[in-house]
């Protein structure tokens, strides 16, 4: 299918989003006062949103965008991808806007997960099968304990492009371009390594195309079955307290599944055999992102199929950058990272660029600022969206405002801290009355040390020895499953009080 350029006439309709805190003009005539003859003005109709089509991020400014050496060889390769066949289908990306719309009321809970950067090098079947495996174990132990769906959304299968706060490297006196990605530059340490090269483009959407292959493979061909996820042993989990806790899940759900099929209920039904996978990631890379994007023929809206999920970056969000404007215009649910810098009157403004007809599910908030912040901050952002009428699904980020420097020189993430920002992340929500609606990780299903602590302890010296992270530090298998024990059990604390208050509540009168 050739990428259509045509602009979006309809995409976004110039509904006002729905704001309370604007009078409407049936509240502003009062009753007392006897109308007026003449024809009121007619009141004043909200700005239409400038046109929008594939390409007019490029009118604006773009940061964090590689320079190609040569554009001709650049326009290229993106009239190949755009004659390639979609990743993902409009009609998934929509079924999982569903979802988090859920998750934006309290119903559901987001685990969105994988790799800070996924590499060309580390690209094996055993690495997918391994970050699936520990998400879905988790997502078993969050099931467990909040008694409610999880929906699973990968950083995989396209989470390559990386934002750097510093476009250069130096080392031992030697200056050199940042690494940006696999799908970018190379990161060896040499010149011809850092010159950005847009044939990875091709090899990245290879890579995305097969490891959604396999993923979709694995949640609907009988991996995912319930049976299977409680009789998975990692091998971490031998003589560990993480292992002995999820066996001791694992059995109970066993039993649950016992009970179920004796009571005649059918444990093969596919929602028992399969699961639902959804895809992620930053969505940095315009001009890729640009060359997948599809106009849906059942709705006319355009997608951007290079994933079901795309987030804008803590340094891509300018309310007038390239990022938001090529966002605004499609129509897969979108994450904003947004750290301690972020106001809540910008945060409003944002929101309602990407989503000016308030569609639920349509924005996923992701704090990433440290617990101290979260406590200061995440309460002021929370008022004004709420005030706004907009509505949101919050989920945390404890890792990117938790990054420290090992004395070895390695970045680090101390996994207490993780902790931290996520039970400050319960509490707030728990004060403000709002849905604290999922969590967003850098793990992998690998036993690699690059964070630190954990109950199987990684330590600062161990962080050499099974560091493989490309960019940032990622949670092991280990800590992973121990973080999710732990927001399940916040999870079940909630439910408990919530079903306390309900039956506290007096009860309907029936008859007369
Ligand atoms: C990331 O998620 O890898 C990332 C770079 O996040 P942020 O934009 O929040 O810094
Ligand atoms: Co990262």
């Amino acid at each position: 299918m050739a990428l259509s350029t045509t602009s979006s006439t309809g995409v976004h309709a110039a509904e006002p989003s729905k704001n309370p805190g604007v009078p409407s003009a049936a509240k502003t005539s009062s009753p007392t006062v006897a109308p007026e003859k003449a024809p009121a003005a007619p009141a004043p109709k909200p700005a239409a949103p400038a046109k929008w089509a594939v390409d007019s991020w490029r009118s604006k400014k773009a940061l964090q965008l590689p320079e190609y050496p040569n554009p001709a060889e650049l326009e290229s390769v993106l009239s190949t991808i755009e004659a390639f066949p979609p990743i993902v289908f409009a009609g998934e990306a929509r079924h999982l806007e569903e979802r988090l719309a859920d998750a934006a009321m309290g119903r559901a809970f987001l685990l969105q997960g994988g790799d800070c950067a996924e590499s060309f090098k580390e690209f094996n079947g055993n690495n997918i099968r391994d970050t699936f495996r520990v998400l879905l174990q988790m997502s078993a132990v969050l099931t467990f304990g909040g008694q409610m769906p999880v929906i699973k959304v990968g950083r995989m299968a396209g989470q390559f492009a990386k934002p750097r706060s510093d476009p250069f490297e130096v080392r031992d006196g030697v200056k050199l371009p940042s690494y940006r990605g696999d799908n970018i530059n190379g990161d060896a340490f040499d010149e011809k390594s850092r010159v950005p090269d847009p044939q990875r483009m091709i090899r990245a959407y290879a890579q995305s195309a097969a490891t959604l292959n396999l993923l979709r493979a694995f949640a609907t061909g009988g991996y995912a079955a319930m049976q299977r996820v409680t009789q998975w042993n990692l091998d971490f989990t031998e003589h560990s307290e993480q292992g002995d806790r999820y066996r001791e899940l694992a059995h109970r759900v066993d039993e649950a599944l016992g009970f179920m099929s004796a009571a005649g209920l059918t444990v093969d039904h596919p929602l028992m055999t399969s699961t639902d996978f959804w895809t992620s990631h930053e969505c940095l890379l315009l001009p890729y992102e640009q060359a997948l994007t599809r106009q849906d023929s059942t709705t006319g809206l355009f997608y951007d199929c290079s994933a079901h999920m795309l987030w804008v970056g803590e340094r891509t969000r300018q309310l007038d950058g390239a990022h938001v404007e090529f966002l605004r215009g499609v129509a897969n649910p979108l994450g904003i990272k947004v750290s301690d810098k972020m106001n809540p009157t910008e945060l409003v403004k944002l929101i309602e660029i990407l989503n000016p007809s308030n569609k639920p599910g349509r924005i996923t908030i992701i704090t990433r600022m440290g617990a101290e912040n979260m406590r200061v901050k995440l309460p002021h952002l929370i008022r004004a969206v709420r005030n706004s009428g907009q509505i949101v699904t919050w989920i945390t980020d404890p890792m990117h405002g938790n990054t420290i420097k090992a004395p070895c020189g390695l970045k680090t993430r101390p996994f207490d801290s993780i902790l931290a920002e996520v039970r400050a992340f319960f509490d707030v929500h728990e004060q403000e009355g709002s849905h604290p609606g999922g969590v967003h990780l850098e793990m992998t299903g690998q036993n690699v040390t690059e964070c630190i602590g954990g109950s199987r302890t990684v330590t600062f010296d161990d962080l050499g020895d099974r560091y493989h992270t490309h960019c940032d530090p990622r949670l092991n298998a280990s800590q992973s499953l121990e973080l999710s024990f732990i927001i399940a059990e916040r999870l079940r604390k909630k439910r408990i009080r919530s079903s306390k208050l309900n039956n506290m509540l007096p009860l309907p009168r029936f008859g007369v």
